[in-house]
């Protein structure tokens, strides 16, 4: 077990993200809830994660399932209650896994109280909690438009005003230029630190700072300056982990945002990697640029090592699952699984792991009638509008769509894969029947032991932390190899990108080595297809 009392812990460790709404149903309402999450932290354990990242919980009309906050201190009692909430905790830590919060601070929902108060009169205290701008209604303040579609501003008649919500009119912004929202923030995370929390994932933190009257969102001039303070109010304890979403981050800005000075957050989600196979936009599906890809982790992996943190990871509840992206979920699916999660865990950084990710989980397709997510919603009307057709839409959406990552776990090949006893609010794959826990913790070979036995690398090898990263054959195409060196202990990662027979890659100095991990059995020769390797040597 990791000792948590030392500031850098994190540094060791690898975390699991629940999305507790497609997790673990415990009542049959087709919800998962948090007692579904303490049920399952005996599988945590045996993954042997350090910690969970908790997709939020907070009561919120779930217009963005969860990431729409209607009251900042109460569980939505669709999850279940606070004593459930300080039972997970307890239960966890008990298992050697900390919890780590969803900290939703750049808008409310619309239901906050403090929004019902603001939008009730100009002179209401709580106004100035938002942003305000006079207007006639048929105009708004400015072109921006909300992530989610349509105008980022919504007009409120009994009071004749616009407020501005970067990314729906049901997700209200906070004025972070008023010092009482601030106060009131800090406040709230003070809150679930004393509850035990060990920590937060801050969504997206680059938009605090924002200028809606000068069309900036991201990177705003007092950004930084909010997050120090953040930092210095709320998140006193030097052991909390701290992860900011930042889609905007650049390895410069990554560097402030992670400084080792411990002035801002331990380190960011930073999204280069996951925008390489777009085009201008997010439904531009293009193949991955594997060479891009490679420059892409080398100029990270050097440019963060010593002054910053990388955090690594591959899937989330808005991204589409990488075995289907990257990988070969028909042929290949488990080798192209293993080969992925061992590119990514061999790096230098701490690993985030999205539930079924270690059971190598696939996309599903669905009719658009039977998608939950917001974002598919308005996508599609949008893509048709621009003159797709609705198989076209249907396809990006199939290939980029969040509610990809977010149909229920796979626990079993039971009635609804053992995630419910009641319908649930996402169908379930069908593919569940090969592709489940049971399965997988019954079979040595499976992907589920393979990201076991990779969390147990990290924690026995000090090279997995500590390597400086060097990239082999940057313009290879086809195969993506790097070695991690440090103090003596040498680390070569090769990963076959492709169902092709690929030359073997293995400098001179990995010749007779110890392997550490492989995807095919006598992993020597030729590359098979997705293979991966790991090779190890101490001087
Ligand atoms: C983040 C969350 C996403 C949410 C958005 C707005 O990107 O990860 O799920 O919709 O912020 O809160
Ligand atoms: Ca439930």
């Amino acid at each position: 077990m990791l000792d948590k009392t030392k500031k850098d812990w994190w540094k060791s460790a690898v975390f699991y993200q629940v999305y507790p709404k497609s997790f673990q149903d415990t009542n049959g309402d087709g919800i998962g809830d948090l007692r579904g999450v303490i049920q399952r932290l005996d599988y945590l354990e045996t993954l042997g994660v350090d910690g969970i990242w908790l997709s939020p919980v907070y009561a919120s009309p779930q217009k963005d399932n969860g990431y729409d906050i209607a009251d900042y201190r109460a569980i939505d009692p669709m999850f279940g209650a606070m004593e459930d909430m300080e039972e997970l905790i307890r239960e966890a830590e008990k298992r050697g896994i900390t919890i780590i919060m969803d900290l939703v601070l750049n808008h409310t929902s619309d239901r906050h109280r403090w929004f019902l108060e603001a939008r009730s009169s100009r002179d209401n205290p709580y106004h100035d909690y938002y942003i305000w701008r006079d207007g006639a209604p048929d105009c708004p303040p400015n072109e921006m438009t909300a992530t989610f579609g349509g105008s980022a501003w919504t007009y409120v008649p009994e009071i004749g005003q616009w407020y501005f919500n970067q990314f729906s009119p049901w997700q209200p912004d906070l004025n972070w230029e008023n010092p009482v929202v601030r106060g009131e923030l800090c406040e709230m995370i003070r809150f679930w630190v004393a509850k035990g929390v060990g920590g937060f994932r801050l969504d997206v933190i680059d938009n605090i700072g924002k200028e809606p009257d000068h069309g900036i969102t991201c990177n705003g001039p007092r950004l930084h300056e909010y997050i120090r303070e953040l930092r210095r109010r709320a998140f006193r304890e030097d052991t909390l982990v701290t992860v900011g979403e930042a889609w905007s981050a650049s390895v410069e800005t990554a560097r402030q945002y992670a400084d080792p000075d411990g002035s801002e957050l331990n380190m960011v989600f930073q999204f280069e990697h996951m925008c390489l196979d777009s085009g201008g936009e997010k439904w531009d599906v293009l193949p991955l640029p594997l060479v891009r890809l490679k420059k892409c982790y080398e100029r990270w992996q050097t440019g963060l090592r010593g002054s910053g943190w990388n955090s690594l990871f591959l899937e989330n509840h808005d991204l589409p699952r990488v075995v289907s992206r990257w990988g070969d979920e028909g042929n290949w699916r488990v080798q192209s699984a293993k080969m992925l999660a061992a590119m990514c865990h061999g790096m230098q950084g701490t690993p985030y792991i999205y539930q079924g990710e270690e059971l190598g989980m696939t996309n599903i397709r669905l009719p658009i009638e039977a998608y939950d997510d917001l974002e598919i919603k308005n996508a599609y009307q949008e893509l048709l509008s621009k003159g797709r057709t609705p198989e076209e839409a249907l396809e990006a959406i199939y290939a980029r769509g969040r509610d990809n990552a977010r149909t229920p776990m796979q626990w079993t090949d039971g009635e609804n894969a053992g995630f419910s006893d009641g319908e649930p609010w996402l169908p379930v794959n069908r593919n569940c029947l090969a592709v489940n826990a049971r399965a997988a913790l019954a079979d040595p070979d499976s992907v589920f032991y393979f990201y076991q036995r990779l969390i147990a690398l990290r924690k026995t090898y000090p090279v997995f932390r500590d390597g400086a990263f060097t990239l082999l054959d940057p313009e290879d195409e086809k195969c993506f190899a790097y070695t991690r060196d440090a103090g003596g202990e040498h680390l070569l990662v090769v990963c076959n990108f492709t169902a092709e027979e690929l030359p073997e890659v293995c400098p001179e100095q990995f010749r007779g080595a110890e392997t550490l991990l492989a995807n095919y059995p006598d992993p020597a020769g030729p590359l098979r297809p997705y293979e991966t390797r790991m090779l190890y040597i101490k001087a």
